[in-house]
């Protein structure tokens, strides 16, 4: 659906700092190469906590981080073989979660049923990636579509965010273009103008006019003597990531991890077309990234993460007080992420009451088979 982009004054809902994820898509919980071989990262996603290890033939396996014994994280024991084996009493659990092992299980005596939960895992684009929701809907749903991860004339800057505060606040700093005046002494964009905006169940997609001057144009290609050039930035926000991409430029796809209600991460990965030849960048490509990360991006993504945290600081004061917005996508984004948070908790609601009938009524059934309370209908 189009929609208006004129500024006007929206209430913003405050509900949207509340709510949690819809857990039924891919989220990143790490860089493929800080999962070291025998090593386990522990991660969260929305407040549950996993550990991250890889078998002996590299592949990637999430589990539930609390040993099904007596709780201890898992992340704390070690990778043996196939298994993770937990630090407290050396139960080893199986890719599938099941208790493949005690150490002082008398010999031929069975091992206890004691499962943890494990989740759908792959390595994609360097991410390793996690599905927290239902086990059925892993395999339709898609992980988002990079091209130019494979592309050898892009040149990849991996920019890691780490943010304490809710995931709808990084959400709105991103989809936010209005926000250049405070990177003006970074000579950021400036004037920028929302020309078209569309949402649609489970997207935002905003394009905004921007302009830019002096040595960032320089650097980006943009123009060759550091003048005033005018570019259209896409901002396009899939539940529950980004892509967004400035007219034939760079584009930047920020994945996002909420850790819990007032903790983010994100996996962004820019890619630039820069007018070198391969030969001449292959040798370098990491420590160039290193250093254009460090010194050019950074700057900018901690003057954000200030005024991010700034933000659920006074929330967090001061939950009832209403704030004002102006720009329709913000209201639109908000409104996407509410919607997935309702449809997910109602789906489980119907889900629950679902295997309450069924449970009921099989429980119905042996009551009547075995005679002791007749069922309503039997009466
Ligand atoms: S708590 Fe994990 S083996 Fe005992
Ligand atoms: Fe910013």
């Amino acid at each position: 659906m189009e929609l208006e982009t004129t500024l006007r004054g929206h209430t913003v809902h405050n509900a949207v700092r509340e709510v949690g994820i819809n857990p039924n898509y891919w989220y990143p919980v790490s860089w493929s190469e800080d999962l070291k071989p025998e090593a386990i990262l522990s991660v969260q996603i929305w407040q549950r906590p996993v550990a991250l290890y890889r078998d002996r033939k590299g592949a990637v396996h999430a589990i539930e981080d609390a040993c099904p014994h007596k709780g201890v994280e898992l992340h704390k024991g070690k990778v043996e073989g196939d298994r993770i084996a937990c630090p407290y009493h050396g139960w080893e659990f199986d890719a599938e979660g099941n208790c493949a092992h005690i150490p002082y299980l008398p010999e031929g005596q069975k091992l206890p049923c004691a499962q943890a939960r494990v989740y759908p895992a792959q390595e994609r684009y360097g991410l390793v990636w996690v599905f927290p929701g239902a086990v059925e809907l892993a395999e339709v749903r898609s992980l988002p579509e990079i091209p130019e991860y494979d592309d050898p004339d892009c040149f990849m800057i991996q920019i890691p965010g780490h943010f304490h505060a809710h995931f709808s606040i990084c959400n709105e700093n991103t989809m936010d273009v209005f926000h250049g005046y405070l990177h003006e002494n970074l000579q950021g964009w400036y004037n920028p103008q929302l020309l078209k905006l569309k949402e649609t169940e489970e997207s935002v997609k905003a394009d905004y006019r921007v302009h830019y001057k002096g040595w960032i144009t320089k650097v980006l290609g943009l123009s060759a003597d550091g003048g005033v050039t005018t570019r259209t930035v896409s901002v396009h926000y899939q539940y529950p990531h980004y892509h967004s991409s400035m007219e034939g430029v760079s584009s930047l796809y920020l994945m996002r991890l909420p850790v819990g209600p007032e903790e983010t991460r994100s996996f962004s990965m820019l890619f630039l077309r820069l007018p070198i030849p391969n030969w001449l960048i292959n040798p370098i490509r990491k420590p160039l990234m290193r250093l254009v990360r460090q010194y050019f991006f950074m700057p900018f993504l901690l003057q954000d993460v200030e005024m991010m945290e700034s933000e659920q600081n006074n929330y967090r004061l001061n939950a009832q007080r209403r704030y004002v917005e102006i720009n329709p996508a913000i209201i639109a984004l908000q409104r996407v992420i509410l919607r997935q948070y309702t449809q997910f908790v109602q789906q489980s609601a119907a889900n629950d009451s679902q295997q309450h009938d069924k449970h009921n009524a099989a429980e119905g059934g042996r009551m009547a088979d075995g005679d002791i309370v007749r069922s309503p209908s039997l009466r």
